[in-house]
């Protein structure tokens, strides 16, 4: 069965990066996938020490709730993320995750030597954002990051959906409009995914 990993980045449960990704997740399931769920606000995750501990063997060493995240990315074949826009990148929440991940990079980059540049074809993955302004460069910083971050976990940059003018808790359910692409879009992952398998 197809697993996919929705890893919510908004400190707000309830925000419209969330309601965003539950809608992607319900997708998703109605066609058979199986979704696990993380709320980066709920877990104990410091921040990268570079101190390069996974050198010897891709995982990192520091001992908290990032290893179970390791091994449900390591079990996926499809990643959701959500975060809100964050003086232009992503949310602290995310980043911590994100910097965890160097893991990944150190296994696929330095112990199996994976040639740069090469498509990564493991995973597939849909980056969801929403910011409060209209600037056309809003997401421009956040597209570069998710795109080197995805390619760390061997996931191509599948689908971005990127939302402006939006700010306050609530103010995507005046937008039912995204609400239903982001389900149809967690819906044609999850098939994208079934076909490749
Ligand atoms: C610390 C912080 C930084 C923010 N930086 C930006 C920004 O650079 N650009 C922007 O358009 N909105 C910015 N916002 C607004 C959020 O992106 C916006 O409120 C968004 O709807 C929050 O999504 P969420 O409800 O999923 O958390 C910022 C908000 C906070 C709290």
């Amino acid at each position: 069965m197809t697993q996919i990993l929705a890893i919510y980045g908004s400190p707000r449960r309830k925000g419209n990066t969330s309601l965003l990704l539950q809608q992607a997740v319900k997708g998703a399931r109605e066609v058979g996938a199986q979704v696990e769920e993380i709320v980066l606000r709920d877990l104990t995750m410091s921040p990268c020490l570079e101190i390069y501990g996974c050198k010897e063997t891709g995982r990192c060493v520091i001992k908290d709730d990032f290893q179970k995240v390791y091994d449900q990315i390591l079990a996926c074949q499809g990643i959701m993320l959500a975060s809100p826009i964050f003086f232009y990148t992503v949310s602290a929440h995310t980043k911590i995750l994100m910097d965890r991940c160097q893991s990944f990079w150190v296994k696929g980059y330095w112990i199996e030597a994976r040639p740069f540049g090469k498509k990564p074809d493991k995973r597939k993955g849909l980056f969801i954002s929403v910011g409060a302004t209209k600037g056309k460069k809003l997401f421009d910083g956040v597209h570069v990051t998710v795109k080197y971050f995805f390619d760390a976990l061997e996931t191509e940059l599948w689908r971005t959906l990127l939302y402006r003018s939006l700010d306050f808790e609530g103010d995507i359910l005046k937008h039912p409009d995204y609400l239903e692409e982001a389900f149809q879009a967690g819906r044609a992952l999850a098939q994208a995914l079934e076909q490749d398998d």
